[in-house]
């Protein structure tokens, strides 16, 4: 990056960030006078959560998109059902989310240090966003205010979360009702550069794929033979594979060299190939020449989707526990 280019792009992120102040009332620095230290405890928090575990990092930065996509940002994939409704964490896509116990122990700090005065949402958004720089990823600013939701439903969960076996035209249209766009769908499954997934993810790429091919033509037969010995059927739930094998704790770009050779896990990744609307943007990155390009791309599409459909003001609550209402 020249020096011009490294000064402008925190300006850049930071009017992003504002940008969206007008629309969805959040603000750099929301906490100033009530918890000025909140992000400086989050950040150490994490520090410790991620150096004693560093396979965290996806599960973390993986809940906050999760709690994005249901009802917006909100923490509502954090509650517990109760017994009159199945929450989201109970929905099926959500069964393979981690990372809850330490959204309890950083709210549990933020709660000693500020008490009733922090949202679990904001907790979650800075934890995704501290998540992704430990695993030495770009930092973007985090305007701050969203308040948590009261409901979560296991049925708006398993309706509105992307399936593993999304093409383009459908990814787009859920990516869409939750104001990202194709870029954003493109920038955003970068994230998987994180993280490991298990075989009923992906496992019908390789078994009775359709009534033409017995595993899925758009995989790399040499990667789907590796697949299979680690997924012997398509429910077994022993094993996780690496999504961004070689480099799954670290935020790079070499998810996109992996989608570039036909070596994407999901159905979902490999669309980014396949369709031509697309296709531009993971070769260009799989390079390696623009991962600056991608950093601040991620950056501006994590901004996007972190404001999407908060609670601001008198909305929702400020949750003591991030499981149970108040
Ligand atoms: C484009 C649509 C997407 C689809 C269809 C999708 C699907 C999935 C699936 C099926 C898994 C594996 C679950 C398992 O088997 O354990 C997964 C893991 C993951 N996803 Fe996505 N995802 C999408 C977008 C995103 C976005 C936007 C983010 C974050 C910004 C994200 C972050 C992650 C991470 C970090 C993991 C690894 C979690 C872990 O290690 O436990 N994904 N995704």
């Amino acid at each position: 990056m020249t020096p011009c280019a490294a000064l402008l792009l925190p300006v850049a992120l930071l009017l992003l960030a504002h940008s969206c102040v007008a629309v969805a009332q959040l603000e750099i620095g929301y906490y100033s006078r009530t918890c000025h230290n909140v992000e400086a405890i989050v950040r150490e928090e994490m520090e410790k959560i991620i150096s004693a575990a560093p396979s965290l990092a996806g599960p973390l930065l993986r809940l906050h998109f999760h709690d994005c996509f249901v009802r917006g940002c909100d923490a509502s994939v954090l509650l517990n059902s109760t017994k009159s409704s199945l929450a989201e964490m109970d929905a099926d896509p959500n069964k393979s989310l981690r990372g809850f116990s330490s959204v309890d122990r950083v709210k549990a700090k933020i709660e000693a240090a500020c008490p009733n005065t922090v949202s679990c949402a904001d907790v979650l958004t800075i934890m995704a966003r501290d998540a992704v720089v430990l695993a030495k990823g770009p930092f973007w600013p985090v305007a701050l205010g969203r308040r948590d939701g009261r409901v979560s439903s296991a049925t708006e969960a398993a309706n509105e979360l992307p399936p593993s076996f999304g093409d383009v035209p459908l990814l787009t249209k859920i990516f869409a009702s939750k104001g990202l766009n194709l870029k954003d769908l493109v920038v955003l499954s970068g994230a998987h550069t994180l993280g490991t997934a298990h075989c009923p993810s992906f496992a019908n790429r390789l078994y009775n794929f359709s009534s033409a091919y017995t595993a899925d033509p758009s995989l790399d037969s040499e990667y789907a033979k590796n697949l299979k010995m680690r997924c012997k059927s398509v429910d077994d739930k022993s094993m996780l594979s690496e999504m961004d094998p070689g480099s799954y704790k670290t935020f790079d770009t070499s998810y996109y060299r992996h989608v570039s050779k036909r070596r994407g896990l999901f159905q979902s990744d490999a669309a980014l190939l396949t369709d031509a609307s697309t296709r531009g943007y993971v070769q260009r990155i799989a390079t390696g020449k623009f991962d600056d390009e991608f950093f601040r791309d991620f950056s501006e599409s994590m901004i996007k989707m972190g404001n999407f459909g908060v609670l601001t003001g008198a909305e929702g609550e400020i949750r003591k526990k991030c499981y149970i209402v108040n």
